[in-house]
């Protein structure tokens, strides 16, 4: 029983955390940690499976006597006359109902064994084959994180209107890039094709003048870090999340990490420090925390490209300046991709493009698009 919540906790938390594992290329290293537990659950489920049919069989078995005993019950009244011959038929029926309700109760083992199947199909779900067909296609060996959009029009498939129409975008290498516009432009959208979850439909999208669609996913991914919008922890400590999905992290760089992400003064201020469970879904931890720890997870990896969907939720200033210096550690002299909310965040961009109709509407910095005077300064007039 304990083994099978925790699991399905484990499993909830896997799931949330499939878009982190892809994004990162860690499909192999997730299931081989997971197949330990789905192992121990399906040992589990086997041994109930079998408790079950013994129990179903012989309980088919137990009720048809039952049923007979009762009937020759009935009958041997009837007989001596102190039931009407009628009465039976009665008296059976009543068996029957005593008889089909306890069968009912016995059907939901089934259930609960169906619900240990569908465990071991989540680790299907994250090898599957045909949502990416990265076999023979060239791998890269680096990636000096220059991007072009080239008149990319996507659409999602149960929805006609097209998301991006004809959009172009050139982000240098190093370079940080701001994705502002109202809600539904299509930010998000144009973070999926940078990670490669979304395909163009027509037009490119190149990474240092590759097609992405023709190059090996995998291998570019490991170059890669996304820090979404809501921080995804799981249950484990502070040090599993940061490092998750890096092997073999020294103790030196950790710290070093810590640093950079702004996280030494909590970490100092917990009696456990780095081994302190954040509970699950890291509910132990305050909004601001969760950031920077997924900043420091993104850090590690020590990636040539970040993709970052700022969280919209408003934190206190102490809290945004503490992100605001992590952020500024995490994105220098790397590719940046940045839906950004915060102005503080906006003006450290070094570029800034405003998407609006499926396409970049204006692109520039933050002067020249103020001096500008259009779509981006209202934007702005709305906010503040
Ligand atoms: N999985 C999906 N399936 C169908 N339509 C989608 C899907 N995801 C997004 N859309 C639609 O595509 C459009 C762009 O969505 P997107 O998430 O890129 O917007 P966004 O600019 O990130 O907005 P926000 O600032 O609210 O996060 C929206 O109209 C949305 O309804
Ligand atoms: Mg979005």
């Amino acid at each position: 029983r304990k083994e099978m919540e925790e699991t399905s906790a484990r499993v909830m938390e896997m799931v949330e955390l499939v878009p982190v594992t892809r994004a990162h290329a860690l499909e192999d290293e997730e299931v081989a940690k997971m197949s330990g537990q789905l192992f121990a659950v399906a040992e589990k489920g086997y041994k109930l499976d079998l408790i079950q049919a013994l129990f179903g069989s012989v309980g088919w078995a137990v009720f048809q006597i039952f049923q007979v005993i009762c009937l020759a019950f009935t009958g041997y009244l009837a007989i001596g006359g102190k039931i009407q011959a009628g009465d039976i038929t009665l008296y059976q029926s009543y068996f029957a109902t005593v008889v089909n309700q306890v069968s009912s109760i016995v059907t939901l083992l089934p259930t609960i064994a169906k619900g240990i199947e569908s465990v071991n199909s989540i680790g299907e779900v994250l090898l599957s084959e045909d949502i990416e067909d990265n076999e023979g296609k060239e791998k890269l060996e680096q990636v000096t994180g220059t991007f072009d959009f080239e008149d990319v029009c996507f659409h999602y498939k149960n929805n006609e209107h097209n998301v991006l129409n004809h959009l172009n975008l050139h982000v240098k290498s190093g370079e940080t890039i701001a994705l502002v516009g109202e809600s539904g432009a299509g930010k998000s959208t144009i973070l999926n094709l940078v990670i490669g979850f979304n395909q163009a439909e027509s037009g490119k999208v190149l990474i240092d003048g590759k097609d992405i669609s023709k190059i090996d996913l995998r291998t570019y991914r490991k170059h890669l870090a996304v820090v979404p919008q809501t921080s995804i922890l799981f249950s484990g400590t502070i040090r599993d999340n940061i490092t998750y999905g890096c092997e073999n992290v020294s103790e030196e760089e950790l710290q070093k990490v810590i640093k950079a992400a702004n996280l030494s003064n909590l970490i100092a201020s917990l009696p456990k420090g780095l081994d302190t469970m954040v509970g699950e879904h890291g509910g132990k931890l305050s909004g601001g925390q969760r950031q920077r720890i997924s900043i420091a997870r993104a850090l590690i990896r020590n990636p040539k490209v970040i993709v970052l969907d700022e969280a919209t939720s408003a934190l206190d200033s102490i809290s945004e300046k503490l992100i605001q210096q992590a952020l500024n550690n995490l994105t220098e002299g790397r590719t940046t991709f940045i839906v950004a909310h915060r102005l503080s965040t906006i003006r450290d961009a070094d570029r800034i493009a405003v998407i609006a109709d499926g396409r970049c509407a204006e692109y520039g910095t933050y002067e020249e698009l103020m001096a500008l005077q259009g779509e981006f300064y209202q934007l702005k007039q709305i906010q503040s």
